[in-house]
C-alpha cells in the first residue's frame, strides 16, 4: 500500500483515485454473466461478487445481491496522511460519520454526500493511472493480413476502470461537496452533466454526475486500448444477447470513444478508449458548453431511455 504522497502534491488533499464501487442486484448470476462477457475477471467473495481487470488483484467493484439495483457505495483512494484533512472538512461541515456496510471493514471514512449516496475514503494504493494510457494499434504494417478471421478475432479484455457516472438530484450541490470535501476538480460542466478528475493525475473524470429527480449508478466505463476493441466489445456482447446499448461513437467532453452496453437492470456498461488525460499540477481549462454541442462528436442518437434513472423510479 502507498502511504505517501508525491512531494509536489503535499497538502492537495483530494482524492487520488476511485478505488471501486459497490452495486446490489436481483440476480447475481445475472451479473456474473454480463461482466464475464463484458471481459472481465469476475471472483466469487462473501456471498457476492468482485470484478477485476484480467491479471490484476485490484477490485474495482463489489456486487452483492439485493431485492433491485442499486448503487451502495463508492469508494474513493487517498495517501494516507490527507486522512485527516478530510475528516476535519467533514466535521467542520457537520457531515456524521455513516456505518460501512454490513459485511465490509469500517476502514477510513464513512459518511453520505448530501444526496444521501454512501462514500467511503480509504488509504490506498494509486489505482487511477499515472499517465496516458497507450494504445495499441493492430494496424502496422507487417507481411500478413491486419484482419483475423471472424473465428480467430480476440476476446476483448477491458485493463481498468477508467470512471463511473452516478445520478444527482442537485448539480451545484454536488459538485460543491465533491470539489470541497474531496478535494476533486471540475473538468467540465454542461449543466445536466458535469465531470470530475482528480488532483494527483488522472483521466478526465474519474467520476461524473448526471441530473436526475434521485441518486443512483448511471453506467461504468471500462478502458481498452484501441477503438478497435471497443467495436470487438460490442459485438461480443451482442453475440451474448446484450446488443442493446448505445455506440459506436466519440464523447466530445473527455474525447473518449465509447460504446455502452446495457445490463440487465438498465444501467451500463462502457467500452472507453483514448480519454484525455489531466497530468497532476495540470490547470485544465473546462467549459460550460451546452449539452447537444458537447455530448458526443459523432455516432448513432443515444436512446430515449438513456439517462433514465431505474432506481430513483423503483425508490
Ligand atoms: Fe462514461
Amino acid at each position: 500500500m502507498v502511504e505517501t504522497r508525491p512531494e509536489q502534491a503535499q497538502g492537495a488533499g483530494g482524492v487520488h483515485s476511485l478505488d471501486h464501487f459497490a452495486l446490489s442486484v436481483p440476480d447475481l448470476e445475472a451479473a456474473r454473466a454480463f461482466y464475464r462477457a463484458f471481459g472481465l475477471d469476475v471472483h466469487d467473495s462473501g456471498g457476492g461478487l468482485e470484478l477485476r481487470a484480467f491479471g490484476q488483484d485490484h477490485v474495482w467493484a463489489r456486487i452483492g445481491e439485493g431485492p433491485r439495483k442499486k448503487l451502495e457505495y463508492v469508494s474513493f483512494g487517498a495517501y494516507a496522511p490527507d486522512l485527516p484533512t478530510f475528516a476535519a472538512r467533514l466535521r467542520a461541515l457537520g457531515v456524521a460519520p455513516a456505518a460501512a456496510p454490513a459485511g465490509v471493514g469500517d476502514e477510513g471514512l464513512w459518511f453520505h454526500d448530501p444526496a444521501g449516496t454512501r462514500l467511503q475514503i480509504r488509504a490506498a494504493a494509486k489505482s487511477s493511472p499515472d499517465e496516458k494510457r497507450s494504445a495499441i494499434i493492430p494496424t502496422a504494417y507487417n507481411a500478413d493480413r491486419a484482419c483475423p478471421y471472424r473465428d480467430a478475432r480476440p476476446k476483448v479484455r477491458p485493463v481498468g476502470l477508467s470512471h463511473a457516472l452516478f445520478f444527482q438530484p442537485d448539480m451545484g450541490e454536488a459538485i460543491a461537496f465533491y470539489t470541497q470535501v474531496l478535494g476533486l476538480r471540475l473538468s467540465d460542466d454542461a449543466g445536466p452533466v458535469a465531470f470530475l478528475h482528480g488532483v494527483h493525475g488522472s483521466e478526465h473524470h474519474l467520476i461524473a454526475f448526471a441530473q436526475s429527480e434521485g441518486i443512483g449508478y448511471h453506467h461504468s466505463a471500462w478502458a481498452v486500448t484501441s477503438i478497435e476493441q471497443v467495436g470487438l466489445g460490442a459485438a461480443q456482447m451482442a453475440e451474448a444477447g446484450r446488443a442493446r446499448g448505445w455506440g459506436l461513437g466519440r464523447h466530445v467532453l473527455g474525447s473518449n470513444y465509447f460504446h455502452y452496453v446495457q445490463d440487465p437492470w438498465g444501467s451500463y456498461a462502457e467500452y472507453s478508449f483514448d480519454i484525455d488525460y489531466i497530468p497532476r499540477g495540470h490547470d485544465w481549462a473546462g467549459g460550460h458548453p451546452d449539452p447537444e454541442n458537447s455530448f458526443y462528436l459523432w455516432g448513432p442518437p443515444p436512446p430515449e431511455d438513456f439517462t433514465y434513472n431505474h432506481e430513483a423510479a423503483a425508490g
